[in-house]
């Protein structure tokens, strides 16, 4: 009955053992999944946009052949994860049609301009550490198909941090005009970092039912925390400033105390009002229509082949 369903989708739960495609679930915990996996595919696809625009003006082959495969990572992890939200029942046609219609989110962080080539170091610095902070403890979320998928994109992630960071550590051993280039770019970073974590918890609708639901083992202002915790010694280690005069260490709290985001900002860019929504989505929307000639090919040879096995 459902009612043992119901008891049983709970026992695997509270014992921290993972749901699977075929298991029954509650409806909420299938439509939650499916958002959260969307927007995280559709964040991974339209991160691809602002660090692509670097590919042909990185400054040496070396930087190029790192950017692109970071890149590239990034389109894997896009499609990684559209697999495990149909493993629930969507069809990822129908799911990038809701992104390019607005219907559903992705990473307000990507609605950002790249102005400089440090910007691509900051991104993999910041931007991916955060990701990383964000994400190893999904490692362990309770749905099986994304807990598993997030192993290998977080040892990817790992790769793209460190990238940033190196390329950080080179500008930063330059000139004093690379010098200040890696500054403004982390000044502009810095917030919109801090906004990838969510809206704070009280204010957060989700994190509640996620987190009864073991989807979400941290809530939203717990995981900022730990980045601004790693990330301040890394930013004395670079030597640069992080743009927030209220940043201390409180040894009473054991953590850094740090300014109030602006969350009027947020709900902006959030809300499709960011520097560079506009542009994202069109973009993406165009290159999923030049791209129809290849799935109608792909789908007319898969129908082909299935044919000739039945004959
Ligand atoms: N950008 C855009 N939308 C956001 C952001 C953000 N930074 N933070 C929260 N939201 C949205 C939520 O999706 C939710 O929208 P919805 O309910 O209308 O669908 C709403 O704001 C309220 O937020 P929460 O209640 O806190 O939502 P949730 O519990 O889903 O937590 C979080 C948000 C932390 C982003 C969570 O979904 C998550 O951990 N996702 C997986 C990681 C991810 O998507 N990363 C993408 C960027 S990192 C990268 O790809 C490099």
């Amino acid at each position: 009955s459902e009612e043992d369903l119901e008891r049983h989708f709970e026992q695997v739960i509270a014992r921290d053992q993972r749901i699977e495609p075929r298991d029954w679930m509650p409806e909420g915990y299938r439509n939650t999944m499916i958002r959260q996996i969307a927007q995280h595919a559709h964040s991974e696809i339209i991160g691809m946009q602002p660090e692509g625009n670097w590919i042909t003006r990185a400054p040496s082959l070396r930087r190029k052949a790192i950017l692109l495969a970071k890149v590239q990572d990034e389109a894997g992890h896009g499609l990684y994860l559209y697999s495990a939200a149909e493993t629930l029942g969507t069809d990822r046609t129908d799911l990038t049609e809701r992104l390019i219609t607005g219907r559903q989110k992705y990473s307000s962080i990507f609605n950002y301009p790249t102005l400089s080539f440090a910007d691509v170091g900051v991104i993999g610095w910041l931007v991916d550490g955060a990701a990383i902070c964000n994400q190893v403890p999904l490692c362990r979320s309770s749905y099986g198909p994304y807990a598993r998928a997030m192993i290998r994109i977080c040892k990817e992630e790992s790769f793209h941090q460190r990238q940033g960071y190196e390329l950080l550590m080179t500008m930063m051993k330059g000139t004093a005009e690379q010098r200040e280039l890696v500054q403004d770019a982390v000044n502009r970073w810095w917030w919109p970092s801090l906004m990838m974590f969510g809206p704070p918890d009280a204010d957060s609708p989700n994190t509640a039912r996620s987190m009864a639901w073991k989807i979400k083992r941290h809530t939203n202002d717990e995981l900022r925390q730990r980045f601004v915790d790693m990330t301040v010694p890394q930013a004395e280690a670079l030597g640069v400033g992080l743009p927030d005069p209220e940043l201390k260490w409180n040894p009473a709290r054991g953590h850094y105390d740090f300014g109030e985001i602006d969350w009027a900002e947020f709900k902006r860019v959030v809300s499709g009002d960011g520097p560079c929504n506009a542009e994202r989505v069109a973009h993406r929307a165009r290159t999923h229509s030049e791209g129809a000639w290849v799935r109608e090919a792909a789908a007319a040879h898969a129908a082909k082949q299935r044919k000739e096995a039945e004959a």
